[in-house]
């Protein structure tokens, strides 16, 4: 395609030099957020006089059809195209002629460019946050069906105290309401209008930035032109925003890859979810799961890509920030595919609350109970924990559990113990107790289950 800055060269670049540079390959997915764009800047150039009515209506015309001929598949994006911006305005001067060189008034590629990463990215915050609803929802309903299946909670993966599933669960819950709220603190603060920014120091004609801001949906402009075409902050906290995420299904999905063997056997995930092995017929392979943790991978070297293309760049619009497409592309497209493989994986898998129960049982998880028992009859906590320790001990060289040790035999450490003992070291009682805030009693979870319901009925 002929270079349309072709002038203060003759636009002939070395064949390698020419693809080396182009961004079309990756930048055409921007096809839609350009035209629509390019729609608002003709409007404004209109409006303002600074081209004629009939040229702005022309322009709108071909813009709106090169959209509808891409959506439609008529027009093919041509790879030799250096960028979307200049394949379509190119497009648009063979459609319409002369009127579509005016389109460029007042503006630049730089603050275009700015435009549409802006256009985009909000828009994929959107798409994101309903995702990762659709999962927390998935996610609080499997939790509102286990309230009652009690497991072992671990700390250093070592048994600790018991909770229930549906906690366990919310957990993660919690993490992705953050997640989202962190992608609206994003879409928020990136909605500032670059456009009329032009190259970098503005323009001469009397623009109206405000009014072609506001037909975008735009809160505001941007007030310094050189910030507003160098502003890559928002693709920096894009992909911080991406990289928790992944933080956290990558968490989550190593407990499903801990939960699925045969180690622990506390849920089965769906067939749907899991591959066979091509040597061992025995084999469920959890590889979704396993996919997620390792793309979080490639996630963080994205985030990591763009902070160091931004270091140091000077301003205002350098090449280096072409760089800023392809890490964020790629940690948009695959943040979404994790999560919708995550909400499929969490709402097939199956629970097996026997084997939850079984290793809740062994691990002494229920120690912690004991020593509050002696506390709440008068023992200083310390000495609790002392004799607690004490009879857990005694209980692994004589093969007992809590639950078992003989009245008599806990007499010998402390006569503050009585038949109530044996409820207060009961895992269901332990749990059912434990009625702090924020804990996994009922009352807790029913708390945390209305807290996600009113959450994401905002995001609706
Ligand atoms: N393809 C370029 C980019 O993605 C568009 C802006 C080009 N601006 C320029 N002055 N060469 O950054």
């Amino acid at each position: 395609m002929e270079k349309l800055w072709a002038g203060r060269t003759d636009g002939n670049m070395d064949k390698f030099a020419d693809e080396f540079n182009s961004s079309i390959g990756f930048d055409k997915r921007l096809y839609r957020h350009d035209i629509t764009g390019s729609i608002a800047h003709a409007k404004m150039l209109g409006r303002q006089g600074i081209i004629s009515k009939e040229d702005c209506e022309l322009i709108i015309e071909g813009l709106s059809g090169i959209l509808k001929d891409i959506e439609e598949g008529t027009l093919a994006i041509d790879s030799t195209a250096e960028d979307i911006h200049m394949f379509v305005e190119a497009v648009l001067t063979e459609r319409i002629g002369d009127a579509g060189k005016r389109l460029h008034t007042a503006r630049s590629r730089n603050d275009q460019v700015a435009l549409d990463m802006k256009m985009y990215i909000r828009e994929e915050c959107g798409e994101i946050i309903s995702l990762l609803s659709e999962l927390i929802e998935t996610t609080a309903d499997k939790a509102a069906e286990y309230k009652t299946a009690i497991m072992p909670g671990y700390t250093h993966l070592q048994r600790a105290q018991p909770v229930n599933f549906a906690h366990h669960l919310l957990a993660y819950c919690q993490m992705l309401l953050r997640d989202i709220s962190r992608f609206e603190d994003t879409r928020r603060r990136l909605n500032v209008s670059p456009i009329g920014s032009c190259a970098l120091a503005g323009t001469t004609y009397d623009t109206d930035r405000e009014y072609e801001a506001k037909l975008l949906s735009f809160d505001t402009i941007a007030l310094n032109s050189m910030d507003g075409v160098s502003d890559r902050d928002f693709v920096v906290e894009m992909l911080a925003d991406i990289s928790l995420v992944m933080v956290h299904l990558s968490r989550f999905a190593e407990e499903m890859i801990l939960w699925s063997s045969w180690e622990f056997r506390f849920v089965e995930l769906s067939d749907d979810f899991t591959t066979g092995s091509s040597i061992m017929p025995q084999k469920k392979n959890p590889d979704m799961a396993e996919l997620v943790r390792g793309k979080t991978g490639r996630v963080f070297g994205d985030l990591m890509g763009m902070l160091t293309v931004l270091k140091g760049l000077p301003l205002a619009y350098n090449k280096d920030m072409q760089e800023d497409k392809e890490g964020v592309f790629d940690a948009i497209d695959t943040v979404i595919m994790c999560i919708k493989i995550f909400t499929g994986m969490v709402g097939t898998m199956k629970v097996r609350e026997d084997n939850m129960l079984a290793a809740a049982k062994h691990g002494f998880i229920n120690a912690t109970d004991l020593a509050d028992y002696l506390v709440k009859k008068g023992l200083p906590f310390r000495s609790a924990y002392k004799i607690s320790g004490e009879i857990v001990t005694w209980c692994m060289d004589s093969g007992h559990v809590l639950e078992n040790v003989p009245l008599e035999e806990y007499k010998k450490y402390s006569d503050l113990f009585d038949e109530d003992v044996y409820e207060a070291v009961d895992l269901k009682t332990c749990v059912e107790k434990r009625i702090s805030a924020g804990g996994p009693g009922e009352r807790s979870i029913d708390r945390q289950l209305e807290h996600i319901k009113d959450s994401l009925m905002c995001f609706k």
